[in-house]
């Protein structure tokens, strides 16, 4: 297909880029195939990106690309970007004083958890989603901000006190930093990890729990947390093999956040599920990794297809959903926009997969990622 070298004033959202654009550095910024957004185009402005090349023709599905393309910010991130790249910073600050000399600053993590709480609070009854589909990084500080914010929108949902509430977020933002006493180069093994690799893995809980338990102001429901959040339902799960009510409750919670959001991911040894893959896999270890009641009220309260999602489905079409059903989380209410060919339709036409159990969202179609890709596992 031909190409084409544009000034970046003259490339218009939902052009394709030809050739990936690079940093200074050589790192990649931008994969080419990708559909240039506004936002793209706003943060290659601030690096100042003076050209890029793009495909001269439009691509099979151009129509589809320039609605997605306007459609800027459509399911906003429940946390503001600037916010969430702030409490990113900070723990993987806080991850790296734990690799060097063991040391937590803890009051520093509860003023990140109160910010994000705050944002939480304010944002409360706004359409927003809990994975974050215009981010692929995938570095262990954005799981853990990831796993607090999570964790906080349950405890908000359970009606938890602000005390309780603040230690959940603080057990979810600090759940893997155990992780900074594992050989790094474990955390980005793109293969599979050999037996004597996870024995060391698998001791990021306990290293975790040790490292904080020594802390002032630390309490016994953070260190449980900690030490608890791979432990299952089933009595499966390690380090300790604990099941059933013998799991801390905080734990339980840290443990669904944490496996959502890890299946949500990209991983250096897999790409990221969809939700509905997602939400399938939870459902599958129902009674198993998690309590059968628990899973309910996740699912119930973290919607797999938030209004405003747009997805294409496994025939083809293009449709936004249009309501979630929390009792049947991979079959929203959608309207179709356009047809399996990419021609868009006259008319809307509404579509509800609770009836139409052949047609499901195989892919959330969102703006693809801008940055470097990293990784963590467990
Ligand atoms: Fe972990």
């Amino acid at each position: 297909m031909a190409r084409k070298v544009l000034q970046l004033d003259q490339v218009a959202p939902g052009m394709v880029l030809a050739r990936p654009v690079l940093a200074p550095s050589g790192r990649t910024l931008l994969q080419a195939g990708l559909a240039l957004t506004d936002l793209h185009l706003h943060k290659l402005r601030q690096l100042e990106v003076p050209m890029v090349t793009v495909l001269a023709d439009d691509p099979p599905d151009s129509q589809v690309v320039r609605w997605l393309a306007s459609l800027s910010n459509r399911v906003p991130y429940v946390i503001d970007q600037q916010l969430r790249g702030q409490a990113m910073g900070f723990i993987d600050g806080v991850l790296r004083q734990a690799r060097l000399r063991g040391d937590v600053d803890v009051g520093a993590s509860r003023q990140v958890v109160d910010k994000l709480l705050e944002e939480l609070l304010a944002k409360e009854t706004a359409v927003s989603t809990l994975v974050d589909y215009n981010q692929a990084d995938t570095y262990l500080s954005a799981h853990s901000v990831s796993v607090s914010v999570i964790a906080l929108h349950l405890g908000l949902k359970k009606g938890s006190s602000r005390i309780e509430l603040r230690e959940l977020g603080l057990a979810g933002l600090l759940h893997d930093i155990g992780k900074a006493r594992v050989p790094a180069d474990l955390l980005s093994k793109p293969g599979p990890l050999t037996d004597e690799e996870w024995v060391l893995m698998r001791r990021h809980p306990e290293l975790g729990s040790q490292m904080l338990g020594c802390r002032p102001g630390v309490g016994e429901q953070l260190t449980a947390a900690l030490v608890q959040h791979h432990e299952r339902y089933d009595g499966l799960g390690y380090p300790h093999g604990l099941a059933g009510d013998q799991i801390h409750p905080m734990a339980e919670l840290i443990a669904l956040a944490d496996v959502f959001d890890a299946l949500s991911s990209e991983r250096f040894y897999r790409a990221k599920c969809e939700p509905y893959e997602v939400a399938e896999t939870m459902i599958a270890l129902s009674g198993e990794a998690f309590r059968p009641s628990l899973l309910r009220f996740f699912l119930a309260n973290v919607p797999a297809y938030p209004p405003g999602t747009v997805v294409r489905f496994n025939t083809g079409e293009v449709a936004m959903v249009k309501l979630a059903r929390p009792e049947m989380p991979t079959r929203p209410l959608c309207e179709m926009v356009f047809d399996a060919d990419g021609v868009r339709l006259d008319r809307p036409r509404l579509v509800d997969l609770a009836e139409q159990l052949a047609i499901f969202p195989a892919q959330v179609l969102g703006a693809e990622p801008i940055g470097p890709i990293a990784g963590h596992r467990g």
